[in-house]
């Protein structure tokens, strides 16, 4: 197998030896005799330097190396003169693979993230947004391993399903109608229409996890899930990607120790692995993020309760937009208060009124509040959101019903509450939301390839 650049630059003893290398051009400058060329194949962020003489490239081919052309490159690795780099690539031979024309869009300026979430097919291709896929890729590496060293399971739940695993009704439709029948309302009933029953894009993993929770102990999904809630904000999407761990036999605080735990390994994790990048996020994209990462995972997260948190902002002096009393839903200015100016960093808020929590979280003995904890983290406020379950089946029941859900609907959820049930807590972490956090990138559509939203579907 070829090297890929990143393999090259690391590796100083190479010096000398002759490589083939193929890979896009970023710029090109020459002079009377030299052409300069850099070249980058999407390993790493760095280029690698290509000195070419005009005498082993063809006048064609010289005029073709344009930004964005890609090209087979053999010659002799050198050491470079320049201190940026340790090694350049002195050319024997420059062959064009696939030209450029110039009215490629990524010529070398700064583009706006508006103007390239338009060509979400190409955005790819500049520095910011190959480094977001490659922290993406190692975010995804990290989740995998934290998981798999705590010898939890993972699990494919699916993403077709009939129940709402939230209860808040934000599913999309499945349908196995032809497109043409939405046109006549005849005799056709919408809700109930995936061969004849209701079915709809899952909206979250964890009542499947729940299921295999009780039976392998410690499971965990990572997977799409959907929500057909109209926000138009930097932290929603209708498509994102969640990591949801499910534990048997754990209480609120062995979930809050676990998401913490989570959270400090997979910082770490890119910190180690992913220098080159992460060093251009901290100088261009969210100055000193090293640093504040760093100051996380040395921390200990501060826990407090739904009431405390109220109280807190209760006692501030800043006008809120919305304003604060006890039994409404944390707005994002009040997570980024509580966060920025008050905790200065991630902060648990557990016992949330029932009333703003979904129907599958465990009461409180005050009939009011639930077992839930979020945990919030400056510049984004919500980052995962979990609870212990309810694990009695009459209060359960109770609550579904209490909620307008239907009973029948969760007939086999309610059996893991009759057959030999648990204490059991989990969590959900947007991924996309992470991988915000790690960046600094403001837009959450900028972490995901591709961004699906109210206005959004093309690429
Ligand atoms: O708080 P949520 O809705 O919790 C659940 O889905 C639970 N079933 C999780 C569990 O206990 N297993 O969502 C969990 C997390 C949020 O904290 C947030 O990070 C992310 O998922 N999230 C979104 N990310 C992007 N776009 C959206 N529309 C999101 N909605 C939630
Ligand atoms: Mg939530």
């Amino acid at each position: 197998a070829k090297d890929t650049i990143k393999q090259i630059l690391k590796k100083t003893e190479s010096l000398g030896s002759k490589i083939t290398i193929q890979a896009w051009v970023r710029t090109k400058r020459d002079t009377k005799d030299l052409v300069f060329i850099a070249l980058n194949d999407g390993s790493c962020m760095s280029n690698l330097q290509v000195i070419a003489d005009k005498s082993v490239i063809s006048e064609d081919v010289l005029h073709s190396l344009t930004t964005g052309a890609s090209c087979t490159v053999s010659g002799l690795l050198v050491e470079s003169p320049a201190k940026e780099q340790a090694l350049e690539l002195q050319a024997l031979s420059v062959e064009l693979l696939g030209e450029c024309p110039s009215d490629y869009p990524l010529q070398k300026k700064r583009h706006s993230f508006e103007f390239l979430r338009e060509i979400g097919h190409l955005r790819t291709r500049t520095n910011t947004f190959s480094a977001v896929a490659r922290i993406r890729n190692a975010l995804t590496m990290a989740v995998h391993s934290f998981f798999q060293e705590q010898e939890f399971f993972n699990v494919h739940t699916p993403i077709i399903t009939a129940s709402d695993a939230e209860g808040a009704g934000e599913m999309f439709q499945v349908t196995t109608l032809p497109f043409e029948t939405f046109n006549s309302s005849e005799g056709i009933d919408y809700s109930r229409d995936f061969f004849g029953k209701k079915a709809s894009l899952t909206v979250s993993g964890q009542l499947s996890a729940e299921t295999y929770a009780t039976a392998l102990g410690r499971v965990y999904t990572f997977g799409p899930t959907f929500r057909a809630e109209n926000s138009n904000t930097s932290r929603h999407l209708a498509e994102f990607w969640m990591i949801e761990p499910e534990m048997s036999f754990c209480d609120i605080n062995g979930n809050m120790d676990m998401a913490e735990d989570f959270l400090k390994y997979v910082l770490n994790y890119v910190l180690e692995n992913c220098k080159e990048d992460m060093e251009f996020f901290n100088k261009f994209i969210q100055k000193g993020i090293i640093n504040d990462l760093q100051e996380v995972i040395n921390s200990s997260f501060i826990r407090i309760s739904y009431t405390k948190a109220i109280e807190d902002l209760q006692s501030s002096s800043v006008k809120f937009e919305y304003p604060v009393s006890w039994g409404i839903d944390l707005a994002s200015e009040h997570e980024k208060y509580l966060t920025e100016e008050v905790y200065h960093g991630p902060v648990i808020i557990t016992d949330y009124p029932k009333d703003i929590k979904a129907f599958y979280m465990k009461m409180n003995d005050d009939g009011k509040t639930v077992r839930a904890m979020d945990v919030l983290v400056p510049r984004l406020g919500e980052i995962i959101g979990g609870s212990e379950r309810e694990n009695r089946y009459d209060v359960l029941l109770q609550r579904i019903k209490d909620l307008g859900l239907e009973p029948e609907d969760y007939w086999w959820y309610l059996d893991l509450r009759k057959y030999g049930s648990v204490p059991h807590a989990g969590f959900g972490l947007g991924f996309e939301r992470l991988i915000q956090y790690v960046t600094g990138m403001t837009n959450i559509r900028d972490v995901i390839p591709y961004a699906r939203s109210a206005r959004n579907c093309d690429f």
